[in-house]
């Protein structure tokens, strides 16, 4: 099985998911950031593509990706990462980050939580944060279970 993971990223933390789920699925895994380079999928049999949310959307370089025809003929896996809690919230956001096309077809789909360290945001965006989403300190809800669980569908 040759697989990919592509992400974006800001701030690391869905690089750093984006490692981890790498690492589940065999030393052999490419792991791409959008930031660096934009991958050729043919070669790949399994892709995973994986995105922070921010206002409630996918990186625009993630919605580009999704658009590519090979996608279709992959065994696929698509995560978010982001701070929502409520399940409902979770799932709408999963729902707006990938086309519908690639949601029913995709083996695994996850919402993986997120984390925000507030020094290393601008203030425009902390300001956000703390009104918006209500978080006044460090938060850290990057889940173990949800990175295995996704890695235990794609492996199946
Ligand atoms: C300005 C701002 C807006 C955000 N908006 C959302 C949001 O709409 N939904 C959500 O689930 N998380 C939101 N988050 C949380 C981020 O998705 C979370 O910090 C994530 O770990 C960032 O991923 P990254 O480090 O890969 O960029 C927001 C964070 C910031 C700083």
């Amino acid at each position: 099985m040759s697989a990919i993971v592509i992400f974006a990223t800001k701030h690391g933390t869905t690089a750093d998911v984006a490692a981890r789920v790498a690492e589940g699925l065999g030393p052999d895994t490419a792991l791409v950031n959008l930031a660096d380079s934009t991958p050729n999928l043919t070669a790949y049999d399994t892709v995973v593509i994986g995105t922070p949310i921010y206002a409630g959307a996918p990186r625009k370089e993630v919605s580009r990706l999704c658009q590519s025809s090979v996608l279709p003929s992959k065994k696929l896996g698509l995560f978010c990462v982001g701070l929502v809690i409520n399940d409902d919230e979770r799932v709408k956001e999963i729902a707006d980050a990938f086309p519908e096309h690639l949601r029913e077809i995709a083996v695994a789909k996850e919402f993986m939580g997120g984390r925000v360290k507030l020094a290393e945001l601008g203030t425009f965006e902390r300001l956000i944060v703390k009104k918006a989403a209500k978080i006044s300190q460090d938060t850290d809800t990057v889940s173990e279970e949800a990175i295995a669980e996704f890695v235990a569908a794609l492996k199946e």
